[in-house]
């Protein structure tokens, strides 16, 4: 049986992966998998637990006593549900960014998690948004997408979206937070942010989302063909 197709968008925060990823999981009603949301909630519980990131035993009880649940909205919208309660607003500030990238950078936290997110492939396909979605999770993915931006308009895009969600920050504050992100994202030992070797890079820097969104689309209608060709 053919494996279930998956759509592999990796990157920097603020590149544009999550908007990228609801829309085309919008257009060929895909599911969706927001790997950042799942580290996201993964810190929340840790540090309201108590547990640091390099205690093994303290991590693999979470993840047994946990549940972590995505309810993707019409608006293609995550909602983030650790034991039934929604915290998708706490979970979407700059500091459980960062705490989620800390725990990120231990292996055993990833190692944790890989089959939490293996188990979102499922029919008839995944948009899966992340870091490593196309170098560690997905290795046999239908397409692997690597999209960038210069840090100045990603920390824009941050900051926009941080004021819209209600949160109050600043642009220099927001642009601090999202350049020490990427210097742990890309520089921790295990799965670091890069781009799979057959991964197509895209810089979202000067074109719309509009752009990006149908380049992508256009990009997975010629792989699925050529995988029904084949
Ligand atoms: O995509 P995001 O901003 O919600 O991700 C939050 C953090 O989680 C990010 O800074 C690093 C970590 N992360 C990761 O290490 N691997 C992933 N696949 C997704 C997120």
């Amino acid at each position: 049986m053919a494996e279930v197709p998956v759509l592999t968008l990796d990157g920097p925060g603020g590149s544009g992966k999550g908007t990228v990823a609801s829309r085309i999981a919008m257009l060929r009603h895909w599911r969706i998998l927001d790997s950042g949301a799942l580290y996201r909630a993964f810190a929340f519980s840790a540090q309201k637990l108590g547990v640091l990131p390099d205690d093994l035993l303290g991590i693999q009880r979470i993840l047994a006593e946990t549940d972590f649940d995505f309810v993707v909205e019409k608006t293609g919208e995550v909602i983030i549900l650790v034991n039934g309660n929604d915290v998708t607003t706490a979970l979407r500030s700059p500091d459980a960014g960062l705490a989620a990238s800390t725990y990120a950078s231990q292996q055993s936290v990833r190692e944790c998690l890989i089959a939490r997110q293996r188990f979102e492939r499922q029919a008839p396909g995944l948009v899966a948004d992340g870091r490593d979605m196309g170098t560690v999770v997905f290795p046999d993915a239908t397409l692997k997408v690597f999209l960038t931006g210069t840090l100045k308009i990603r920390a824009l895009r941050r900051y926009k979206q941080l004021l819209e969600k209600g949160f109050s920050a600043t642009l220099a504050g927001v642009e601090q937070e999202v350049s020490a992100r990427d210097q742990n994202d890309r520089s921790r030992a295990v799965s670091p942010l890069e781009p799979a070797n057959d991964a197509v890079t895209i810089d979202t820097t000067e074109i719309g989302i509009d752009q990006v969104v149908k380049k992508v689309d256009d990009l997975l209608t010629a792989k699925l063909t050529q995988s029904n060709n084949g």
